[in-house]
């Protein structure tokens, strides 16, 4: 069951970038280049991490009601796409609206080491959701991890 999950969940993410691709090519004549198309879809997975994030934080914070399946789902999502960070950002690419750093790619050992380290607590906070829920709240109020990573390398604005 997991990891038809987590495949489904790798289809819908690689379906959006090309919706947003197919979107750009029909609605401009100009087609992105590599390096747009790069910065997009690196957005895009962020995004996705952001959404499931979004629902532990609103559990956690009882904004919603408490789903330990739900939340598990969640937590097993990051820990799934926070395993392709490091291949989404393989393009050295700055354009347009990316707030990357070049960091990335003069320091590509910690980039994927702290892409690694959001897994793995992801992952733990799966695990833990299926016999301390409780615990697993408390554990997702805590994730420094997506905060670490920006700090290093995402410029300032709109830190998160
Ligand atoms: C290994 C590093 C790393 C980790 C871990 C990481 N991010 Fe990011 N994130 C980045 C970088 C780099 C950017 C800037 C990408 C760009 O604009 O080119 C970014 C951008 C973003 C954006 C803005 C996207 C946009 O459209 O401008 C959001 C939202 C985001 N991250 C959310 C998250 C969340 C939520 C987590 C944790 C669940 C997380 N990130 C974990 C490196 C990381």
């Amino acid at each position: 069951m997991k990891f038809i999950r987590i495949f489904s969940i790798a289809v819908m993410v690689s379906l959006l970038g090309l919706a947003v691709v197919s979107a750009q090519d029909a609605g401009e004549k100009k087609k992105p280049t590599p390096e747009e198309k790069a910065v997009k879809g690196r957005q895009e997975l962020m995004h996705v991490l952001a959404a499931q994030r979004g629902v532990l934080r609103a559990m956690a914070d009882g904004k919603r009601p408490t789903d330990a399946v739900a939340f598990a789902n969640s937590a097993n999502a990051i820990a799934a796409l926070s395993k392709v960070i490091p291949e989404a950002f393989t393009l050295n690419a700055i354009v347009g609206k990316s707030t990357a750093k070049p960091d990335i790619w003069t320091n590509q050992a910690d980039f994927s080491k702290k892409a690694t380290e959001l897994s793995d607590k992801a992952a733990k906070v799966a695990t833990l959701a299926v016999t301390d829920i409780e615990g697993a709240k408390a554990m997702v109020k805590d994730i420094k991890e997506c905060g670490g990573c920006h700090d290093a390398f995402r410029v300032e604005e709109e830190k998160k």
